[in-house]
């Protein structure tokens, strides 16, 4: 019992991840598990509101997000980009377009993602700063069903580039050449500031802060 709070080889670690880390978070957990196998990891995945809501309750180690508020007492270390792009279905007119100006969004339907998630806030902030007159469409709580979506003719939508490898990949979504884009984030591993990190939590941060982005865009890694 005393190993798990002394030695990073044991314990716990309680992590959650936004949405879209979801898409990699798990590549870097397998590299974790491999060098820490006693540790017993808990990951949970959800959206920005939902995160910080766990920060302040003290209900997790840490956390891995976009863009982390100035409001709260954090320690945040970014370890990777994180662009943001348009998405469109691949026999959308954008398809063909280059360098397509930024106000040729507005004769499109733009589908969000629920209020609480980082991605609407990056999207609506990009929007307003650029004076776009943006009509959205349906909201969608996931960004998987925000892809179902696109893909179905529904709209356009915007989201993390991690997210999309797949699709990109298989042909069914395209990311259009417009001005502007992509639209360049970061991504976050916070917790509270002063808070008694674990060895095991400790190990977790080093790890990702020095390592992730040499891990993650290797081609074995980024392509799983
Ligand atoms: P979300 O994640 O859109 O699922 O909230 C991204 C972020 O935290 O910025």
């Amino acid at each position: 019992v005393l190993n798990e709070y002394k030695e990073p080889g044991h314990g716990r670690l309680r992590i959650a991840a936004a949405t879209t880390a979801n898409y990699f978070a798990p590549a870097l957990l397998r590299i974790f598990h491999e060098r820490y196998p006693l540790v017993s990891v808990h990951l949970d995945v959800t959206n920005r509101k939902a995160l910080l809501a766990q920060l302040a309750e003290n209900d997790v180690d840490m956390v891995i997000m976009g863009m982390p508020p100035g409001e709260m007492d954090l320690e945040a270390g970014s370890f990777m980009e994180n662009p943001l792009v348009v998405i469109a279905p691949p026999d959308h007119a954008f398809a063909t377009g280059k360098k397509i100006p930024l106000r040729a969004l507005e004769k499109e339907i733009f589908l969000v993602r629920e209020k609480g998630s980082g991605t609407r806030q990056a999207m609506e902030r990009f929007f307003r700063k650029h004076d776009l007159k943006i009509t959205y469409g349906m909201e969608v709580s996931s960004d998987e069903a925000i892809k179902q979506s696109v893909q179905a003719g529904l709209g356009l939508g915007l989201m993390s580039r991690d997210a999309v490898q797949m699709e990109l990949t298989l042909g069914r979504l395209i990311i259009p050449d417009i001005q502007r884009f992509p639209l360049m984030r970061s991504w976050y591993l916070v917790s509270r500031k002063g808070k008694h990190l674990s060895p095991s939590a400790q190990a977790f941060r080093d790890f990702v802060l020095n390592e992730a982005k040499g891990l993650l865009r290797k081609p074995p890694i980024s392509a799983l």
